[in-house]
């Protein structure tokens, strides 16, 4: 049976979410707030296994217009939900409700759920829900009073590897930095280097790419509890991931920090993700920082400077960003900066931007030759 789900991504990243479901050989297709594709039921798993920029994926079940509780009652009992989960199957609704008639998120849950309940209750001819189950949460949104009805693949969002539990000064998220690594045209054969790389997070995902190993592969999915999902070719799909992954593939990924608190949560998670010793990072200034050997990429997501005080030190550090990238003479160097005035600063025009958001952040991508 054929379905379809919406690969939920931030904004700016929702091409390179499509651009990955086709990579896995889906016919994924951008749209607002993610990457849309169709494919059975064990296709979200491999999906939530492999998708490195998403952050969760969802099954649409509803799509239409909603302008009263009776169209959003009608429309959510409409749902074959009796298919979906079991009698004890518990399910938590969550709503959102933006430029729309309805605008009453917790009014909307609650309808909702009246009408899942009451759905299930007819179909499975059963007086009771004890909802003692597996969670399977689902969404009701709303935006501009098109309706959208989802159930949540993923369960944690995808950006939840597994390796991060300490975070250190603004971490970039996870899915966030994957995106980086894709952006800055950097590839596994060459350098990757993080000159201000805090908690690690750019380092260790340009070498979970380098290794091919699933983001996924450490962690467990909602969908695995769900009744009608293939329990067997789910296994199989991890097993497939498992052997795909090649932790003896080399590379020459590191990074520093001019904080030594920072590089102490850096090597936790390193340790925590499994590659201890294959990615070097140290303490260090990055205005006295000079290489050796082949040009590579410097990525880097600097300090934002959100707070007046800070600005002036930043700016600072922009500018010895753009000698430190002439000090590397046919090295590259992306950068996500929130400074419109960034590339006064740095000294150079990029070569390619692409505006992002770091969580309500905007920021832009900017990647210098
Ligand atoms: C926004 S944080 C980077 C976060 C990182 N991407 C992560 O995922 O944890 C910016 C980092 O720049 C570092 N930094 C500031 N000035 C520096 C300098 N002169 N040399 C090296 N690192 C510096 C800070 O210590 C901080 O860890």
């Amino acid at each position: 049976m054929a379905y379809t789900f919406l690969a939920t991504a931030a904004f700016g990243l929702e091409g390179l979410a499509a651009a990955e479901l086709r990579r896995m050989g889906f016919d994924a297709k951008a749209d607002a707030g993610g990457a849309r594709f169709t494919g059975e039921a064990a296709d979200a798993f491999s999906a939530n296994l492999w998708l490195r920029t998403a952050d969760r994926v969802l099954m649409v079940l509803y799509e239409g217009t909603a302008t009263s509780f009776e169209d959003l009652y009608q429309a959510v009992f409409s749902v074959g939900w009796e298919k979906l989960m079991p009698r004890d199957a518990h399910i938590p609704v969550a709503g959102k409700c933006v430029r729309s008639t309805l605008m009453s998120v917790s009014d909307c849950q609650a309808v909702a759920k009246k009408a899942i309940v009451n759905r299930l209750m007819e179909r499975l001819r059963v007086s009771t829900l004890p909802e003692t189950g597996a969670s399977y949460p689902v969404e009701v949104a709303l935006w501009q009073d098109r309706l959208r009805i989802t159930l949540d693949m993923s369960g944690e969002a995808l950006n939840r590897r597994g390796y991060r539990t300490w975070n250190g000064e603004a971490p970039l998220r996870e899915t966030l930095a994957a995106a980086l690594v894709e952006l800055s045209s950097w590839r596994p054969s060459m350098p990757l280097y993080d000159p201000c790389c805090g908690t690690g997070t750019l380092l260790i995902e340009a070498a979970l790419r380098a290794t091919n190993r699933a983001p996924g592969l450490k962690r467990a999915f909602a969908c695995e509890q769900y009744s009608f999902m293939p329990k067997e070719q789910m296994l199989a799909l991890r097993q497939k991931a498992e052997i795909a992954y090649t932790p003896e593939t080399p590379f020459s990924i590191g990074g520093s920090d001019i904080d030594p608190e920072a590089i102490t949560l850096c090597e936790r998670h390193i340790q925590q993700a499994g590659l201890e010793g294959l990615l070097p990072v140290s303490t260090g200034d990055l205005t006295k920082l000079t290489l050796p050997g082949p040009a590579g990429v410097l990525l880097c997501n600097p300090p934002y400077g959100e707070r007046m005080s800070d600005r002036a030190n930043c700016q600072v550090l922009y500018r010895e960003l753009g000698l430190l990238l002439k000090r590397h003479p046919g090295w590259k160097m992306g950068v996500i900066a929130a400074d419109p005035s960034f590339e006064r600063t740095f000294g150079r025009r990029a070569v390619h931007k692409r505006r992002l958001y770091n969580g309500r952040l905007e920021c832009e991508f900017f990647l210098f030759t």
